[in-house]
């Protein structure tokens, strides 16, 4: 037994021996296991979030918030019990989630409705050089369109958010610091409370991105005091198409809707119409529900294992390939040692697309490319890095795999 799963056997929960098995999409198309080492991607689905999905949309599918029937009743129970789970979660109230399509809609969403209501010409925010585009480029659209300033946090030579120059960067004049919780591109981890004392001691909001975060550390968004925080459902064993919002109630209760449509409103007439309060405001059309109710069974899922069991898994597998890819000398690794599930390196004279690739025939998949971080790849002054990040679902079979199929990669590269 593993420390973790002696860990979850002392908590009462499942250890992680047999749950590769609970995964049915973690075998080759010929029945071989299969290496995934892309779940900063997107998540593999274990077997019960595919069948609640299957029953919310065979046995038990109805609309919510409309059906005067009793089968819609019970979907809207459901569709609520799901942002009860999520509020719990994350350490907020119900009335504070918003359901998204994603972290991604998520950000749009708080920029478009937040930043415009609030936001003038001349306001500053402060973004980092490890962002993801989607934590970007809905700021740039904002600063396009009202004359906001961009100001960028610079990185530690580690390749943490160097909170120290955040502080020295921040004036009077910034709303906003909008940082990821996690890097997708380095397992680097925010000191999210002293990025809130920061941010809030100009008077700005703290938003975090929470994407890669959410399955890998737990999340009290009260207690880390950020104002906002974002994630999306499919990097947490969930579906896709559906995400969260997360806001403290009163900065929700003050934006304007973004989406006008059908559930968003309290009355409508040609002349005036006037709007639900928050969640509903903000989620315009008929819901993701099937989405919710698998967002659900995602984090019973990931609660029967426990979040400080997974974190402590994740911390110790990527220790574990920092060590062992360093050993083979031609690897340059990027990031801090401490890094959260995600482990990102080159490998000398190999472009990583041409790893991705050979590593693909070894059954082991890798991410290769920018990540959606390409002002980070310039900061590193590579076009590109191999990535593995890592589960609830990996072991140490997969870093053996990866370094087989580097070795096979160095060489036929010679
Ligand atoms: C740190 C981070 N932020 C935001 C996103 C965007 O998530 P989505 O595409 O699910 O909206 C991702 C996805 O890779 C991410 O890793």
């Amino acid at each position: 037994m593993s420390e973790t799963d002696s860990l979850g056997a002392a908590l009462g929960l499942r250890g992680f021996a047999d749950i590769r098995g609970e995964f049915p999409g973690l075998v080759t198309a010929g029945g071989a296991p299969w290496h995934y080492l892309d779940t900063a991607a997107t998540a593999q689905k274990p077997q019960a979030v595919i069948d609640a999905s299957v029953r919310a949309m065979g046995a038990d599918y109805a609309t919510v918030h409309r059906g005067v029937y009793a089968r819609s009743a019970d979907m809207t129970l459901a569709f609520e019990a799901a942002r009860r789970r999520v509020a719990q979660f994350i350490g907020g109230r119900e009335n504070e989630i918003v359901f998204t399509r994603g972290a991604t809609e998520a950000i749009n969403l708080v920029a478009q409705s937040w930043g415009g209501a609030h936001l003038n010409p001349g306001d500053r925010i402060l973004l980092s050089t490890l962002e993801h585009h989607s934590n970007i480029v809905p700021w740039q659209l904002l600063r396009d369109r009202m004359g906001i300033e961009i100001d960028v946090c610079p990185l530690t030579p580690d390749g943490l958010i160097d909170l120290e120059a955040a502080e020295r960067m921040l004036t009077s004049r910034h709303r906003l610091v909008a940082f990821a919780h996690v890097s997708n591109v380095l397992g680097s981890m925010l000191h999210v409370e002293q990025a809130a004392a920061l941010a809030h001691a100009v008077g700005a909001k703290l938003l975090v991105d929470g994407c890669q975060a959410v399955p890998r550390l737990p999340v009290d968004v009260a207690a880390m005091g950020c104002d906002f925080y974002v994630f999306s459902a499919h990097k947490l064993y969930g579906p896709t198409g559906i995400g969260a919002l997360w806001a403290r109630a009163e900065i929700l209760e003050a934006m304007p809707p973004w989406q006008g449509g059908g559930a968003m409103i309290d009355r409508v007439t040609f002349e005036r119409t006037t709007y639900a309060p928050p969640p509903a405001r903000f989620e315009a059309g008929t819901p993701a529900i099937v989405e919710a109710i698998g967002l659900a069974a995602a984090i019973d899922f990931v609660e029967s294992i426990g979040i400080d069991a997974i974190t402590a898994h994740e911390m110790a597998l990527t220790a574990q390939a920092r060590a062992e890819l360093r050993r083979l000398n031609s690897v340059t690794l990027f990031g801090p040692e401490q890094s959260s599930g995600i482990v990102s390196f080159a490998l000398d004279g190999v472009h990583p697309h041409d790893l991705g690739t050979i590593l693909d025939e070894e059954g082991v998949a890798i991410r290769a490319g920018h990540h959606c971080a390409q002002p980070l790849m310039d900061h590193l002054g590579v076009p590109a890095t191999a990535r593995a990040s890592f589960g609830i679902y990996s072991d140490e079979s997969d870093i053996a795999a990866l370094l087989r199929g580097i070795e096979r990669t160095k060489r036929i590269f010679g």
